[in-house]
């Protein structure tokens, strides 16, 4: 019997996971259909249910409903407890429904596999204190970076980000105006700069020829933080394209419990672009 996923946000028509999880589900011979769900902001809950009432297996949860989606859920994985945010339902036979977080996952798969940054022992900086930062910080620290950095336009959100992960390990406070000469392996932009395009300066930072920047959004014909990089001298500047194809592997090896190969799948999406 053929399985039943979706992808639910706000905007969705240009999402990519009907297409990867679709690739994935021929390369391992699942029999399942993947298709991509709009929701009105106000109506994620009766979406969902109305999934599960016709039989849905599972769902990803994609802007702005990720914070919504772990409210939702019955329980959750200690990775989406941490982050607060849910990207991967998965919906069970007596109506209850686990959420989990595969984003950092995503992002560490990717630095590590694909791109061989090793975080171990580096220095990084991660621009915006949002919900995106909030979804990978978890996973990152438990790589043992030498040194984690935050910098965020609004500091008191940074504050509050360090004191909730607390626990988890230590992240250091750059205020966003600092002229900070702390060389960094790498940058990764976690606001919504890029999304946007908006037009507004990055914090002062020293990118060297050895960094490397990484742009959790992915798709952007320009992109102002990775031409940013690049103008500074970046070693490599890369966007998010590969974080969602790992974040969508994870997601689907909970699901159907097997993990499918990413690079074919990254290959086909940066060769079609
Ligand atoms: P998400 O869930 O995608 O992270 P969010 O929680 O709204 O979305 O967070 C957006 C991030 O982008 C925040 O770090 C935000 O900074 P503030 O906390 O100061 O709002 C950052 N951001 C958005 N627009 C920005 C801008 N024009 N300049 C600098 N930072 C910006």
């Amino acid at each position: 019997m053929t399985d039943h996923y979706a992808v639910i946000g706000n905007p969705i028509a240009h999402s990519l996971s009907p297409t990867i999880h679709t690739l994935f589900a021929t390369q391992t011979q699942q029999d399942l259909i993947y298709t991509a769900v709009l929701a009105d902001n106000n109506q994620f809950a009766m979406c969902i249910q109305h999934l599960q009432d016709q039989g849905f297996k599972g769902a990803n949860v994609t802007v702005p409903f990720k914070e919504e989606a772990f409210r939702l859920a019955t329980q959750c994985t200690e990775r989406a407890n941490q982050a607060k945010a849910v990207n991967t339902l998965s919906f069970h036979d007596d109506g209850s429904i686990t959420g989990d977080n595969t984003d950092g996952i995503g992002l560490v798969r990717d630095l590590t596999q694909n791109i061989k940054f090793n975080i171990t022992n580096k220095c990084i900086l991660i621009i915006g204190a949002g919900g995106a930062a909030r979804g990978i910080i978890p996973v990152l620290l438990k790589e043992q970076p030498a040194k984690l950095y935050i910098t965020n336009r609004t500091k008191q959100r940074a504050l509050d980000l360090v004191n909730d992960f607390a626990n988890l390990g230590e992240i250091n406070i750059v205020a966003w105006d600092e002229n900070n000469q702390q060389p960094y392996d790498l940058i990764i932009n976690a606001t919504s700069l890029s999304l946007h395009n908006d037009d507004t300066n990055f914090p002062i930072c020293r990118i060297t020829t050895d960094s490397g920047c990484y742009d959790l959004v992915y798709g952007k014909q320009h992109n102002v933080f990775l031409e940013w990089g690049k103008s500074l001298g970046a070693k490599w500047c890369i966007d998010g394209l590969g974080m969602l194809v790992e974040q969508a592997a994870e997601a689907f090896s909970i699901w159907r419990g097997i993990h499918p190969q990413t690079q074919p799948v990254l290959q086909y999406l940066l060769n079609r672009k």
